[in-house]
C-alpha cells in the first residue's frame, strides 16, 4: 500500500517546545523539593499534562489530592505559556520549511498529532496553523500517546489507512503510538532512545521526503 500521508508531532519535531515543557516541569519539582534529569524528561515526552504529573509526584514521593494537583498542572501551564509566548516562526526547526515544500511537492497529505491542548496556539504563533490538512490535539483526543489514538483520528479524517501512513515522532510514547496504530514511524533523536522507530534520523532536517517514502514504501 503505497504511502499517501506524513502524520506529524510538534513538540520536538516541528518546533522545540519540549524544551519548554522540560523547564517548566523542572521548574516545578524544584519547588516541590526534587529534581528531575534530562534523561528523566524522555518519559515525558509525549505523555498528556495529568499523566506527566502523576509520572513527576510519583518520581519524588509525593500523593497529593486531586485539587492540589489540579493547581500545580496549572501552575506548569502558565510558566510553559509563559515561555511560548515569547516564540515566533524562528523557532520552527531547521529543515521543516524545507520538509514541508517536498511534501507538497510529492502530492501527499499531512496531520498534525499532538497530545498538546496548547497546540493550536503553537501553531499560530509559528504562523503554521494553515499548513496541515488535519490537526489532532489534546482537545480532540481522550487517550494520550502511546495510545495511537491521536495518529488514526488524523489518518481517519484525512480518509487514508494507517498502512498508508508515516508518522515523525521524538517521544518514545510517540513512537510506540504510531506503531500501535500501524503506520510507519520515523524517529526524529537518538537511535537508542527510539529504539521501536523503522527509521531513526537526528532532525527533518537531515531527512528528504524522497528517502523516506523509498523507505517506507519498501517496508515488508
Ligand atoms: C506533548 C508534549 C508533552 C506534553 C503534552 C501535553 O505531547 O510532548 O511533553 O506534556 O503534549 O501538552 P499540554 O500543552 O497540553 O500541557
Ligand atoms: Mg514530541
Amino acid at each position: 500500500m503505497p504511502i499517501k500521508a506524513f502524520l506529524f508531532d510538534l513538540d520536538g519535531v516541528i518546533v522545540d517546545t519540549a524544551v519548554y515543557h522540560y523547564q517548566a516541569w523542572k521548574r516545578l519539582a524544584n519547588e516541590l523539593g526534587f529534581d528531575i534529569s534530562e534523561e528523566f524528561n524522555e518519559r515525558l515526552k509525549g505523555v498528556s499534562r495529568t499523566e506527566s504529573l502523576d509520572i513527576i509526584l510519583a518520581h519524588g514521593g509525593l500523593t497529593l489530592p486531586d485539587e492540589e494537583k489540579l493547581e500545580l498542572a496549572s501552575q506548569k501551564n502558565n510558566w510553559y505559556l509563559d515561555l511560548v509566548s515569547r516564540m515566533t516562526a524562528e523557532d520552527i526547526l531547521p529543515g521543516v520549511a524545507t520538509f514541508f515544500s517536498q511534501v507538497r511537492k510529492a502530492g501527499l497529505q499531512t496531520a498534525l498529532g499532538s497530545v498538546s491542548k496548547n497546540a493550536p496556539l503553537i501553531l499560530e504563533r509559528i504562523g503554521m496553523s494553515a499548513v496541515f490538512d488535519a490537526v489532532i490535539d489534546g482537545n480532540k483526543i481522550s487517550k494520550g500517546k502511546p495510545d495511537p489514538e491521536v495518529f488514526t483520528k488524523g489518518a481517519a479524517e484525512l480518509e487514508v489507512r494507517p498502512a498508508e501512513c508515516v508518522v515523525f515522532e521524538d517521544a518514545v510514547a510517540g513512537v510506540e503510538a504510531g506503531k500501535r496504530g500501524g503506520m510507519f514511524v520515523v524517529g526524529l533523536g537518538s537511535p537508542e532512545v527510539l529504539t521501536q522507530a523503522d527509521l531513526v534520523a537526528p532532525s527533518l532536517d537531515v531527512l528528504t521526503v524522497d528517502e523516506v517514502l523509498t523507505k517506507a514504501n519498501a517496508r515488508p
